[in-house]
């Protein structure tokens, strides 16, 4: 079971790393015909009272404040401080949400939106990650006396930071959605390989009952982690190396690093993707019972309802020829299946699993410790699921290669979905990003379906457009293929909705242009301008920002 080594390509690698189901969007092209059909005779699509429209952040996108209050370091430091990603661009300014939030509170409460996702970084809560004293040079537990580990107190400046958001936001009418991972992980952790280890999961766990305790009286809607794909088919292979880097007490630039991955043997990879996949969802399901844990004994909101982040993306047929059909039923499999089946019915899709068998590949993980987890996972449940979504891709059969790695690292493998994946796709629209509602509108049916109508949150949709946002002589950005690609998704999260799903709301990726991972500043998702040439960091309300304030207002956008 080998790849072959040039089907590993850098461009894709490094294009791809990170882009996850977002970097697309700069190929986005209006095309009319992925736009959903609406019933006829409708005029005006309104959505339920309470709908939640709102916009969403991640703490190391945005908050800048890498060093202040006794924030950790953390894997994003490291990557963009001393690895040289984005171009060495990093996210310790940002937009300096940390410290500008009220202004940016202000700005959503100008907006209208009823609910804002942001995550807390971990980093801030224990900035070592771990809830007991470590010796700041070597990492290992400072032991008292009898040589017990010494417990410590949760950073009381992070907790006081996220207190203030959170009472302020719910002040201006917000809802906040809280999110407990966006990828930014304490450093320590990091080394020692991420939630592929299970100690990273166990000090996740007493990270997320922290967190819980902190602020559940307040908070309705909690987000376990954010997309299992990106974090465990992008990041994995970013993680390893710089692992390696980091164990050898060096720093590497990104070719060397890239160049290394592509060493990795196709079982290596395969392996380190779904062992962390497992553990991922698995750690996403333990937060989500420690949560109704700690309801069920009164220690937070009673209401107060937890879910996933994922991201999905129902593929499409390149024709209807049966094989056509059935290589998307396995993409399909492979992606969406792979990560909805194990968290809401605890099972992993049978043809993917069969078809590794028939491949001789044999799970890093004990397969009892697979079956006591998924048992464990099916328990947990979820009580609504976070989607986020941008673009979707088109799937042919004329894929001769091996099946391996079943992810795709880094966009290489037949399996991977966003793009860049040699002959999966064969039309160049579909190559990532094409604007697609009918794609969305797919995917929230799919979900709708495959969890028994679960509620579902829109976490994350949106677009950017290479030239689009620029402040114009008018001091103004006008950025129409933004709101057209808004305008065009919400038409789809009607219909799912009028077609039974059950939709709590839609929040819109960014509030903000923001530190957009690999490719740094260079790509702008906010409804917000941000201008990072001036040291106040000026907002500027986009168009789209006064468009989908009146959306907000009206509870609804017109059907034409
Ligand atoms: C998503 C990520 C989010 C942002 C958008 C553009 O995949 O969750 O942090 O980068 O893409």
């Amino acid at each position: 079971m080998t790849i072959p080594k040039k089907t590993l390509r850098p461009i894709a690698l490094a294009a791809g790393l990170l882009m996850c189901a977002c970097g697309g969007g700069t190929r986005n092209q209006a095309t009319a015909s992925n736009d959903v059909v609406l019933p006829a005779g409708v005029t005006q699509l309104t959505f339920p009272k309470g709908f939640l429209f709102g916009a969403a952040s991640a703490s190391y996108q945005c908050e800048g404040a890498w060093n202040k209050d006794g924030r950790g370091l953390t894997n994003w430091d490291y990557l963009t401080q001393t690895a040289g990603f984005a171009n060495g661009e990093t996210g310790n300014v940002a937009d300096d949400f940390y410290d500008l939030y009220p202004e940016d509170v202000a700005l959503m409460a100008k907006m209208g939106i009823k609910s804002f996702r942001f995550s807390i970084a971990w980093s801030r809560i224990y900035p070592t990650g771990f809830p007991i004293q470590l010796d700041p040079v070597t990492y290992q537990p400072v032991l008292d006396a009898s040589g017990n580990p010494i417990p410590v107190a949760p950073n009381a400046a992070g907790i006081a930071h996220y207190n203030n958001l959170i009472n302020l936001l719910l002040a201006n009418g917000i809802e906040p959605l809280v999110t407990l991972y966006h990828w930014d992980m304490p450093i320590a952790l990091f080394g020692m390989g991420g939630f592929a280890n299970r100690n990273v999961v166990n000090l996740f766990a007493a990270y997320a009952q922290t967190v819980f305790m902190a602020f559940g009286d307040r908070v309705n809607y909690w987000l376990t982690l954010n997309e299992p794909y990106g974090e465990c088919v992008d990041l994995d292979g970013v993680m390893t190396i710089a692992l390696k880097s980091m164990a050898g007490g060096g720093s590497v630039s990104l070719s060397s690093l890239l160049a290394e991955f592509k060493m990795l043997s196709s079982d290596e990879m395969l392996g380190l993707q779904m062992t962390d996949l497992h553990n991922y969802l698995y750690t996403s399901s333990l937060a989500t019972m420690i949560y109704h844990q700690l309801q069920a004994a009164g220690a937070v909101k009673a209401g107060g309802r937890i879910g996933p982040v994922l991201d999905l993306h129902v593929p499409k047929p390149a024709s209807n020829a049966p094989a056509d059909l059935a290589a998307t039923q396995l993409v399909n499999a492979a992606t969406n299946d792979m990560i909805l089946k194990p968290l809401v019915q605890g099972v992993y899709p049978a043809d993917v699993v069969s078809r590794l068998q028939a491949e001789g590949y044999t799970w890093t993980l004990p397969q009892t410790q697979i079956a006591e987890d998924l048992a464990m996972m099916k328990m947990a449940g979820a009580d609504f699921i976070g989607v986020n979504y941008y673009s979707r891709s088109t799937v042919t059969s004329t894929h001769t290669d091996a099946m391996f790695p079943i992810f795709g690292g880094l966009g290489s493998g037949p399996f991977f979905n966003e793009g860049y994946s040699y002959n999966l796709t064969t039309t160049p629209e579909s190559t990532n990003g094409i604007y697609d509602p009918q794609g969305f509108y797919d995917t929230l049916m799919y979900v709708h379906q495959t969890t028994g109508g679960l509620p579902i949150l829109i976490t994350e949709n949106g677009c950017s457009y290479p030239g689009e946002d620029v402040l114009d002589t008018d001091g103004k950005v006008h950025d129409a293929m933004r709101t057209r690609f808004i305008e065009g998704h919400l038409k789809a999260a009607w219909k799912a909705q009028n077609d039974g799903a059950n939709i709590l709301g839609y929040t819109s990726w960014s509030l903000l242009d923001n530190f957009e991972w690999m490719f740094g500043y260079g790509r702008r998702f906010g409804l917000t301008y941000v201008d990072y040439t001036k040291p106040e960091l000026t907002r500027t309300p986009k168009d789209s920002f006064a468009w989908y304030s009146n959306v907000i207002q009206n509870n609804g956008l017109p059907a034409n």
